[in-house]
């Protein structure tokens, strides 16, 4: 069997026990779920000879920062369509910090024009000679979505030693791959009927379901599990407070206040949304005797910015 590098670890948080997947520390290229992908990533272009990437995503997007730094590492070439100003993109540190440190080649362009500047490099790549693969915004395309297939293995093995299963799971979920792969993971181990609560860090509940459906039926095709998850994706959109990287002082608080307590780090645009949802859920479903697992999906660069 694989070693995905996979640590858990058991807290009691305001009274509340928990089981915390730590993909925070996932041990490569900054950590972090994206770190998970873009390591799935690296074994994929390896596999088919590819030399180059395209991708996008925001000023401060770990997506990015992962893709950057897994290219440097093996000397491919990266080239990030960044959504947002130059100005910010120059002065903020964290992800955009190291993704001007990569050596990856930093487009700055409007939202709008995400498909066009992605298409451009492409070509533009191909004219240099390179072999460039377009890795959907996010790390929406297989690869990240079966690596973590297989976490959930690896989390069931080690949760077998400890004769332990969880009830729920929650997670911050954005382009929805991390959730769609751990859902697909759960009923490949036999633990369909674990709950797993994608807290929105981003996305309408409408669109969010679809998205996440649509990835974990191509995971589900992909590993011959004939399941159709168009209405089993359970994605609440009740944290956002309006919108992606909007907060409320009472979560940024409240987080600030677990950090000392625990030494857990959680940023708020991702796992601190998600943390965050996940007790007031608790609160509110009074799910306090219930096991509950928490994959923590890392940020830290996101509070250095
Ligand atoms: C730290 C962190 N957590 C969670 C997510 C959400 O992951 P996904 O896009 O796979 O839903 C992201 C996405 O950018 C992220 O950076």
């Amino acid at each position: 069997m694989n070693n995905t590098f996979l640590i858990h670890e058991n807290y009691t948080i305001n009274g509340q026990r928990l089981k915390i997947v730590r993909d925070d520390i996932f041990p490569f290229i900054g950590g972090g779920n994206k770190a998970r992908k873009a390591v799935a990533y690296e074994k994929f272009l390896k596999e088919e000879g590819y030399n180059a990437i395209v991708t996008c995503g925001g000023v401060q997007s770990n997506h990015n920062r992962a893709m950057a730094l897994m290219c440097a590492k093996n000397r491919w070439k990266c080239h990030l369509c960044i959504q947002g100003s130059k100005e910010r993109f120059a002065e903020e540190k964290g992800n955009a910090l190291l993704d001007r440190l990569s050596g990856a080649e930093c487009e700055l362009i409007n939202p709008e024009d995400t498909a066009t500047a992605m298409d451009r490099a492409m070509e533009d790549l191909r004219a240099r000679g390179y072999n460039p693969f377009y890795v959907i915004g996010g790390g929406h395309n297989l690869s990240g979505g079966t690596c973590f297939v297989e976490a959930v293995q690896e989390l069931k093995r080690q949760c077998d030693e400890e004769g332990w299963k969880p009830d729920y799971l929650f997670l911050a979920s954005g382009t929805g791959s991390t959730q769609a792969g751990i859902q697909v993971g759960l009923d490949m181990v036999g633990w369909g009927d674990v709950k797993c609560v994608g807290i929105s860090v981003a996305r309408k509940k409408e669109k969010g379901i679809q998205v996440i459906a649509e990835f974990a039926n191509m995971l589900a095709t992909h590993y011959g599990l004939e399941k159709d998850y168009k209405d089993r994706i359970l994605f609440n959109t009740d944290y956002l407070f309006g919108g992606y990287e909007n907060y409320t002082d009472e979560m940024k608080d409240y987080l600030d206040g677990i950090m000392k307590q625990s030494g857990l780090v959680f940023d708020t645009t991702y796992s601190g949304k998600g943390f965050w949802g996940m007790m007031q859920e608790i609160e509110k479903c009074r799910l306090w005797n219930k096991k509950i697992l928490f994959w923590h999906t890392g940020g830290i660069m996101n509070i250095m910015k």
